[in-house]
C-alpha cells in the first residue's frame, strides 16, 4: 500500500486535460455465468439469445481467425442497408455503440465544448464528453421524458453535440418522430444531434431517425447488436449519417476495429427478421406482463418501450434492500442511484419463466417487509 502511495507520487505524466475527471463507467455487475445459475437482468441483453443464423455464422468464421477482418465491413454494412432499405454508404461499425460514441466526441468536440445529454440519459456520453475535455450539460427531463424544449433552451454557441437515446436508458421513455422532428428542425446546423437507437428495434413500425439522414446533414444515428440482437459479447453497432459527417467518422476508426466473428455473426442476425419479430413480440408480451404485475404489488414503473422497466420503490432504503434480496435469490437487477435514481431499480425483461420467478421473488421481497 505504501509502495503505491510512494509509485503515484513520483508518476509525473499528465493525461490529456478532461481525462481525469471522467467517472469509470460502472455497469452492471457481470458475474461468471459459467459457475452459477444466475438470472442475469442487469445490462439489457436478450433474454432469448441471438438467432441460430448468427451462432452458425460465428462458428464458421473461427476457420479464418488467423486473417484480418475486413476493414470496410462492407458485407455487414450491406445487409443492414438492405433490412433498413438505407444508403450502405453512409454507415461506419465500431466495436459497440460505445466505440462509435467515442469516435463522435474526438470528432466533434474539444476543449470548453459543450456536450448536451437529457437528466437521465446514458451514461456514456457525459464520460465521452469528459474525456475529449468538454463540458457536459444536463438537461432536465419532464417526468422522466426527454424535453425538446429544454434541450433547445440549452444550445448556445458552444454547444457542439446533443445526445439523446430514443428509448431511453434506464428510463425506457421514447419521444415520437414528431417531437424529433420539430428538434431537428430548430436546432442550428452547427450542432450535431445524436439519436441513439439501441432499443429502437424493440417499437414495432419505428425507424428509430434513420429517414431523416436523408434531410438533416447534422444527424447521426446509433445502433448495436448487443440488445434485440443478442450479441453483447461480440462488441459490434453501427451509425448511420450524411456523407460529410460518415467521411469524419471514418478518418479516426482504426482499420480493423471489428472482428470476423463479429461482422459474420451481426450479418447473419440482421438478416433474420423473423428472429428480430419474434424477440420484439416475447419482449412486449413480457414487459406488459410484468409491469402489470408489478402495479398489482402497488410498485410503479416508468412506460417504457424498451427491453427493461424502471421500477419505483418507496425509499432508497427499500430499493436497495430489494436488490440484495434479489441478488441472494441469484437474480442480478441494475441498480440506478449514479442516475440520481436512489428509489429505483431497472430490471431487464427476461424470458416467461424469468419475469414469473422476478414477480414472486419481489412479492416475498415485500410480504417480508412488511409492505403489503
Ligand atoms: C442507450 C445506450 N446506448 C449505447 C449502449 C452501448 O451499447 P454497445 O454494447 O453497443 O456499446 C447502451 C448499452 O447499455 C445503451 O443503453
Amino acid at each position: 500500500m505504501q509502495n503505491k502511495k510512494i509509485k503515484e507520487k513520483e508518476f509525473k505524466l499528465l493525461p490529456n486535460s478532461g481525462i481525469l475527471s471522467a467517472p469509470v463507467y460502472k455497469g452492471g455487475e457481470q458475474p461468471d455465468l459459467s459457475k452459477h445459475e444466475i438470472i442475469k437482468l442487469n445490462s439489457n441483453e436478450n433474454p432469448l439469445g441471438p438467432s441460430k443464423l448468427a451462432t452458425d455464422a460465428l462458428k464458421n468464421s473461427f476457420e479464418f481467425i488467423n486473417n484480418y477482418p475486413s476493414s470496410n465491413h462492407e458485407k455487414l454494412r450491406k445487409a443492414i442497408a438492405k433490412v433498413h432499405a438505407i444508403n450502405f454508404e453512409n454507415i461506419i461499425c465500431g466495436a459497440g455503440s460505445d466505440e462509435l460514441i467515442s469516435f463522435i466526441c474526438q470528432c466533434f468536440c474539444s476543449t470548453n465544448d459543450e456536450v448536451i445529454y437529457t437528466e437521465h440519459g446514458f451514461a456514456m456520453y457525459k464520460i465521452s464528453a469528459l474525456l475529449r475535455g468538454a463540458n457536459p450539460v444536463k438537461v432536465l427531463e419532464n417526468e422522466r421524458v426527454a424535453d425538446v424544449d429544454n434541450i433547445l433552451k440549452s444550445c448556445n454557441n458552444k454547444t457542439k453535440i446533443i445526445f439523446l437515446a430514443n428509448p431511453n436508458n434506464p428510463t425506457g421513455t421514447f419521444l415520437d418522430s414528431s417531437k424529433i422532428k420539430y428538434l431537428l428542425d430548430n436546432l442550428p446546423d452547427t450542432v450535431l444531434m445524436v439519436i441513439d437507437g439501441a432499443y429502437a428495434e424493440y417499437i414495432e413500425n419505428f425507424d428509430g431517425g434513420l429517414s431523416f439522414v436523408e434531410n438533416y446533414d447534422n444527424l447521426i444515428i446509433l445502433r448495436t447488436f448487443s440488445k434485440i440482437y443478442g450479441l453483447a459479447a461480440l462488441r459490434i453497432g453501427w451509425s448511420y449519417s450524411s456523407n460529410s459527417i460518415t467521411q469524419i467518422l471514418n478518418r479516426v476508426r482504426g482499420p480493423f476495429n471489428v472482428s470476423s466473428p463479429a461482422i459474420a455473426a451481426a450479418t447473419a442476425a440482421v438478416l433474420d427478421c423473423d428472429y428480430t419479430r419474434h424477440c420484439v413480440a416475447e419482449n412486449l408480451k413480457n414487459r406488459e406482463w410484468l409491469s402489470k404485475q408489478l402495479k398489482q404489488l402497488g410498485l410503479c414503473t416508468t412506460n417504457s418501450k424498451a427491453n427493461f422497466l424502471l421500477v419505483d420503490f418507496c425509499s432508497e432504503n427499500q430499493a436497495n434492500k430489494a436488490f440484495d434480496f434479489l441478488k441472494d435469490q441469484n437474480i442480478y437487477v441494475r441498480k440506478v442511484f449514479d442516475y440520481g435514481l436512489k428509489k429505483s431499480l431497472r430490471i431487464t425483461i427476461g424470458t416467461d419463466f424469468e419475469c414469473k420467478l422476478v414477480k414472486k421473488n419481489i412479492q416475498n421481497f415485500l410480504e417480508l417487509t412488511n409492505e403489503i
